[in-house]
């Protein structure tokens, strides 16, 4: 069957597809059908099927026989060092965790936290939470104490699990005093803490609360696979929203597990004993779904790489990994291929390894600009495919499904939706637009199998943020438009969500930090195209009167703030001061109209503004800083 036949196929009856999808995952009992839509809009899958993420990602490969078979590569240009570990052994080392999770009183439906960089020891943690139905929230280690102290609140934790520290290129990150900080800010204290300690670093433990991960797991009893209801939360993974307050997106355990493996092979075209990597963070989305569940679900190979796609030491790394691991498919964001394009623009690092096992690359995380893909087509000969999806979906929503048929790559599209989806793109007024017409895009419900259910603790913020606005469909907040042949291209936003190198970031979230600095009475956060990392955020700062202090330090001293309270990924470096911000009459700023002055973008003034000439003043502001797009509008 083609792509056609097999969307066509789940069209004509999605209950029969998704409970053959279903038949690839072990069950220990299987549900009696695919959707429970007893409490729409809040539909759930599987749900009373029991099943184990752990037992099916891990244990049922090694009954197989794959238990000889590497599981996890470990590749670390950090370190310079180079492990795998068998499925045997991941086995071993998981429900040994487990084990000493669950001495310590960790049980199913407790919160873990993991805060952890790209070691193996990361995806074990994951795996020993899944094992016994606790439910992990990995936290991105660029994230600061504050951020990690908001997610410690939200999902109060019994346990958290981190490593001593991450590994930047230029410096060490001490996650200890960072998670110590953490739990003295938030007000829910986790009963314990295990430590991975580095050989890099060696964290001092609080008595009492931390323990060493090896003397942890000393003399435990192993734990086995604790079966779970369909729809217990495997995970709750933290994403940026339009306020301060992240989303935590949970996702259900039966539904993921069904869909994830569905994936791997229709998607990636991935298969037992393929090999896979996915050069992510496990604090991300696709971390979560493809380097940690969905290539174990499949019984492939995964990689863990500690490292950037330049600097680490050269622009070669990627394609070093990929020779070294004979990687059959590979996944990562647009902003790694420009920043190795930028080093490399004739390919020439491409030229020095064997690449002859790779079938494709894969690209997601934000908008795959054509120039992007196409050199990447050029100088990797490969079929070159964008996917669009988000950490709310968990799997990708559109996509050239290359394990059911290559489609034609159209540049700039994520090509079609995969099954599941049902996309349309809709007017203001919620109406179909025609084919080439921009607007929002939306999902018709029920969303797949693997998608988020709900928030958690938050029905009501679930529905206000993605089904009050479309009744009868999911808002995905990004706006776009489909073709004549079908084929997605996603264009922006449609909220105050900005993408700074495929991480998506919250501008309200950086505006909170920046009115919390004394001398700052009102401020605007836009994100600004940017040719690596696709936006750059941008500070607007309008004063308190009667501030004396130099705008250079009032600058210096947010930048700095912004780092301490959200973390270095936010990549907050620039902001300005001025004299005013505009607004439409009912107050709104309108940030939408000065990104698109930054970047040069044709506009119409909004007839509700409340005074024209302040974006004159605005303008004036942009091109001192040196954006040099301003002048194309005005
Ligand atoms: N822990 C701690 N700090 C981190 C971090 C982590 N896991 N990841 C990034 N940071 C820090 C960086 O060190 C940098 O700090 P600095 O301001 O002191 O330089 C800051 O956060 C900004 O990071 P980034 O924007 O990633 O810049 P970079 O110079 O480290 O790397 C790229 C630039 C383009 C190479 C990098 O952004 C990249 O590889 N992007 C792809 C991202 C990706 O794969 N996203 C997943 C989406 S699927
Ligand atoms: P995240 O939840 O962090 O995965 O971010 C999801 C958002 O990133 C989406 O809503 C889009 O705005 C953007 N995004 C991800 N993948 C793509 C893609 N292939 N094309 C365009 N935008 C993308």
């Amino acid at each position: 069957m083609g792509y056609r036949e097999v969307y066509g196929a789940w069209k004509a009856d999605p209950e029969a597809f998704w409970m053959q999808a279903a038949e690839a995952i072990d069950w220990v009992r299987k549900p009696s059908k695919a959707l429970f839509d007893e409490n729409a809009p809040f539909y759930e899958w599987f749900s009373d099927g029991m099943v184990n993420a752990c037992w099916n990602a891990v244990d049922r490969h090694v009954l197989a026989g794959r238990g000889d078979q590497v599981a996890i590569m470990h590749e670390s240009p950090v370190t310079l060092s180079t492990k795998g570990i068998t499925y045997r052994q991941l086995q071993d080392r998981v429900a040994s965790l487990a084990g000493a999770l669950r001495m310590r009183g960790v049980e199913k439906g407790d919160r873990v936290i993991i805060y952890m960089p790209m070691i193996p020891e990361a995806v074990v943690a994951m795996l020993a939470c899944a094992r016994l139905g606790a439910i992990h929230s990995v936290v991105f280690g660029g994230f600061a104490a504050h951020e990690l102290a908001v997610r410690i609140d939200d999902c109060t934790p019994k346990a958290m699990i981190a490593a001593s520290c991450g590994l930047e290129p230029d410096r060490v990150v001490h996650y200890k005093p960072l998670l110590d900080q953490a739990i003295d800010l938030a007000a829910h204290k986790p009963e314990f803490c295990v430590i991975y300690q580095r050989e890099q670093e060696v964290a001092k433990l609080v008595e009492g609360r931390d323990f060493n991960w090896h003397g942890f797991q000393y003399g435990v009893r192993p734990a086995e696979c604790v079966p779970v209801e369909g729809n217990h939360p495997a995970y709750i993974l933290y994403t940026s929203g339009t306020t301060g307050q992240p989303k935590g997106v949970v996702r259900h355990t039966a539904g993921h597990l069904v869909a994830l493996q569905w994936s791997m092979k229709n998607v990636f075209n991935i298969e037992a004993g393929d090999r896979f990597w996915a050069a992510s963070d496990v604090g991300w989305v696709v971390g979560h779904s493809y380097i940690c569940y969905g290539p174990l679900l499949a019984g492939a190979t995964t990689v863990v790489y500690e490292g950037k796609p330049v600097g680490t030491p050269h622009p070669g790394t990627f394609w070093r990994t990929i020779q070294n691991n004979r990687i059959k498919s590979f996944f990562t964001a647009p902003t790694a291929l420009r920043a190795i394009r930028r080093e490399d623009p004739e390919g020439k690092w491409i030229k020095r390894y064997k690449l002859h096992d790779l079938q494709a690359l894969f690209l997601a995380g934000e908008r795959a600009d054509p120039e992007t893909v196409a050199w990447a087509q050029e100088h990797l000969g490969v079929p070159v495919i964008d996917n669009w999806w988000q950490t709310e979906t968990g799997w990708p929503i559109a996509a050239s499904p290359l394990g059911i048929e290559a489609l034609p790559i159209k540049l700039g599209s994520p090509s079609v939706p995969m099954p599941g989806y049902d996309v349309r793109v809709l007017d203001e007024a919620g109406d179909p637009v025609s084919s080439g017409t921009l607007g929002a895009i939306a999902i018709r419900l029920p969303l797949p199998p693997g998608t988020l259910p709900t928030l958690w603790n938050a029905n009501e913020r679930f529905r206000k943020s993605y089904l009050d606005h479309f009744p009868g469909y999911y808002e995905t907040g990004d706006a776009g438009y489909i073709d004549e042949d079908g084929y997605l291209y996603v264009m922006s936003r449609t909220d105050d969500v900005i993408n700074v190198a495929g991480h998506r970031l919250s501008t309200g979230a950086m505006e909170e930090v920046l009115a919390s600095h004394a001398a700052v009475a009102e401020c605007a956060v836009i994100g600004i195209a940017d040719e690596l990392r696709g936006q750059m955020p941008l500070g607007l700062l309008c004063l308190k009167a009667g501030i004396e202090t130099p705008h250079a330090q009032i600058v210096s001293e947010v930048v700095k703030l912004v780092r301490e309270r959200i973390g270095p990924v936010a990549a907050f470096r620039t902001a300005c001061v001025v004299k005013r911000l505009p607004k439409t009459r009912s107050g709104k700023i309108l940030r939408a109209t000065m990104t698109k002055i930054a970047d040069g973008v044709e506009f119409k003034t909004p007839a509700t503004i409340n005074d024209p000439a302040i974006l004159d003043e605005i303008r004036t502001s942009l091109i001192t800083l040196g954006y040099p797009a301003v002048a194309k509008t005005g």
